[in-house]
């Protein structure tokens, strides 16, 4: 038995933005801080996993505005999708909350104050293109102008992405607003800004502490050999966020709240359980360890400024910050046309989480590089690991003792360097997983899989169970067999909680934790065995990638049209003549419409063109649940659109729709008269 004290620790992942949907490369980060987390628990440590969204910002509110509703209620939406993302992925926060919280509110208020009350706050005025039409300051990437290098068209208001130059919005030739697309013009406004230079000297020490991998702190200390800038954390209006107390239309930047999300959401669970209390845990002086689990593109603001606000403020400061690297897929980044950029919910329609958090975890290590998703090599892993090695163990055995024993497991243990030597790896595997080093864990545990398989393969016991007087020597090898699943089990928990569960079942005992793994189980009644895993068959994989490709046309279906306010949508750039006379607009006769099968947005369309037949394959299935409605209605169509090949066929240019998406899609209809195959113009 363990004898040291539980250890308290408060984790956290980072808070995923309010306006879209968690996607694979996302998933990585919460599957690394949930297995850690179901470790720490597992070992009878105190452990407390909060997150939260991060719903601030104006990304937020212009996507609000877009989809024609609130930004509370597009947070909202959002908020539910996500939980249920997550739930579904059998992460298990304590607390998913959302900073757009009273709790936030008022910590990023006091935080903000202490801040200044310490000196640690300056205002100065700032100079910014000002979109006149819209009255809102414009971001960065809200401004698209010619490149003043290159005079690459239609580039963003910091970088060329033709030839690759940074610059000031400023320098862009004809900038133009990208939301309105009017003129901008330059304007002058108040800025606060946290003095992070005054924190120089405390950073220095804190990213040697060991709080950091070496590949982050040597990363940072180039930034702190230089001289540290000011931050600006103030913002103008119109932005979703809090307002800066005591400065009417001024807010905070959505990164000044977005980490302090991470106490708000703790404190909101300290109202509900007793036990906690927040001091403990965020106090100067506090013993509680405290990590976040980041990817490597927000390093910055969780290793200078958030511990100089801590530290500013009061607070305690972080005892890790835990960095991974980014996700690829097939080994490029992840891409929609190539159907994987995959949502959490497109994978989960197709595959079982745990697959994919073994797969993860046989890939995750201490470092920060990426990571690489290779499908095929993803199949063949968990089939011949999950399926093959563990699983297989229990199916071999648990047949004999059922049949020849009435599912009881003798008292015998006929290979006890065996039985020893898993008992003696098990403190290096819990150390990989207290390092993160999931990639040798799973490594270490496969090792002792293969072992006991082999050590089965070797008695037999499918050829004694032929002769006679060898029933006894069946019943205690595989008795000893479903013992070292067990431990496979014990081992495995933290990645495969369900399979756990559904293995605690079959064994007919309470739920396993770590220190199980001292005992084996003797003269014990299992319940009927019932298969805990099948393997993936290829053909999901690839629904599943057909599936991505789909919520792409999806995207697009739903992304173009407006809701009904010219002004809300950015203009396009203006076309002569000769350019829109090049889509051949048409009108079509919708002759048949289909749903198709494995396609949740799809329907099939067949259309007459006034003789020539078209098939198209729509986004529109969520707004025409019942597909006969539309046969028989004209609508627009385009006719020269290039081919798209889809895994349900080949889909043949476009229909026309209207509508922010879901429900909220029309599809165009001419006035009476028109007639299937007639130009529009
Ligand atoms: N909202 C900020 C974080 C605020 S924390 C106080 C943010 N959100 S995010 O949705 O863009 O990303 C959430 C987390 O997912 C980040 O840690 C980010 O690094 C991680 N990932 C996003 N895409 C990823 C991959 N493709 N691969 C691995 N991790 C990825 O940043
Ligand atoms: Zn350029």
């Amino acid at each position: 038995m363990s004898t040291a004290q539980p250890r308290q620790i408060l984790v956290t992942s980072a808070l995923p933005y309010a306006n879209g949907s968690i996607h694979l490369g996302h998933m990585l980060e919460y599957i690394q801080t949930d297995i850690w987390v179901r470790y720490q628990k597992l070992r009878g440590n105190q452990c407390i996993y909060v997150c939260a969204d991060d719903a601030h910002g104006s990304a937020i509110m212009l996507r609000a505005e877009k989809e024609g509703i609130t930004s509370e209620q597009l947070i909202a939406n959002v908020h539910a999708e996500h939980s249920a993302d997550f739930t579904d992925f059998l992460v298990e926060f304590d607390n998913y909350y959302s900073t757009h919280s009273e709790e936030n509110q008022q910590l990023a208020e006091l935080i903000y104050g202490r801040l200044k009350e310490a000196g640690h706050i300056a205002t100065r005025s700032v100079t910014q293109y000002f979109d006149p039409d819209k009255g809102m300051f414009l971001a960065d990437r809200f401004i698209k102008g010619t490149c003043p290098k290159c005079g690459a068209e239609d580039q963003y208001g910091d970088n060329c992405e033709k030839c690759g130059a940074t610059y000031e919005p400023t320098e862009l030739k004809d900038p133009r607003s990208a939301i309105s697309g009017a003129t901008p013009v330059l304007k002058d406004s108040k800025h606060f800004f946290f003095k992070l230079p005054e924190f120089q000297a405390m950073l220095k020490e804190w990213t040697r502490s060991g709080a950091l991998q070496d590949a982050v702190a040597n990363k940072i200390d180039e930034w702190l050999n230089n001289e540290l800038q000011e931050w600006d954390i103030s913002r103008d209006a119109p932005y979703f966020g809090f307002e800066i107390p005591g400065e009417p239309g001024k807010y905070f930047y959505v990164w000044l709240d977005a980490p302090i999300g991470y106490m708000a959401s703790f404190k909101n669970l300290c109202a509900r359980r007793p036990e906690l209390d927040f001091d403990t845990f965020w106090g100067p002086d506090s013993s509680a360890e405290l990590y976040h689990f980041i990817g490597k593109d927000i390093v910055n603001f969780h290793t200078l400024f958030w511990p100089a606000m801590l530290h500013g403020a009061g607070f305690r400061k972080p005892t890790g910050v835990n960095v991974h690297g980014y996700l690829t897929v097939n080994g490029q980044k992840m891409s929609k046309s190539r159907g994987t950029f995959i949502k959490a919910r497109t994978y989960l329609d197709h595959l079982q989480p745990e697959y994919l958090r073994y797969y993860y975890a046989c890939k995750l290590s201490r470092g920060v590089e990426d990571l690489d998703l290779n499908l095929d090599d993803f199949i063949q892993k968990v089939n011949s690991d999950l399926v093959g090695k563990v699983v297989n163990i229990a199916s071999r055995c648990a047949g004999f003792i059922h049949k020849g024993n009435q599912g009881v497991m003798v008292d015998a243990n006929p290979a006890p360097e065996l039985s020893a030597a898993f008992f003696a790896a098990v403190p290096s595997i819990g150390d990989a997983y207290e390092k993160r080093d999931f990639s040798r864990a799973m490594r270490d545990i496969m090792g002792l899989a293969d072992r006991a398989n082999a050590w089965i393969a070797e008695q037999a016991p499918w050829a004694l169970n032929k002769q006679e007087g060898k029933q006894a020597e069946v019943q205690a090898i595989c008795s000893l067999g479903i013992n070292l699943f067990r431990q496979l089990i014990i081992l495995l928990k933290p990645v495969m909680p369900k399979l756990a569960v559904a293995a605690e079942d079959f064994l007919n005992v309470p739920a396993l934790t770590w220190d199980d793994h001292q005992t084996l189980l003797a003269n014990h009644q299992l319940n009927a065995f019932q298969p805990l895993l099948t393997r993936i068959e290829p053909a999901k994989i690839e629904a599943m990638v057909a599936a991505s490709k789909e919520d792409l046309a999806a995207d697009a279906a739903a992304a173009a049209p407006t809701n009904g306010e010219l002004d809300k949508e950015p203009l396009a750039a203006e076309i002569n003549f000769d350019a829109f006379a090049a889509v051949d607009l048409r009108i079509a006769l919708i002759e048949k419409a289909e749903f198709v099968e494995g396609a949740d947005k799809l329907l099939r369309l067949t259309l007459d063109l006034g003789g020539p037949k078209r098939n198209v394959f729509s986004g529109i299935k969520s707004a025409y649940p019942d597909p006969s409605a539309l046969e028989g209605r004209l609508t627009l169509y385009v006719a020269n659109l290039a081919p798209r090949k889809m895994k349900f066929g080949v889909s043949e240019g476009m229909v026309l729709a209207a509508g922010p998406g879901g429900k909220e899609i029309h599809l165009l209809s001419p006035d009476q008269g028109a007639k299937p195959g007639q130009r529009v113009m």
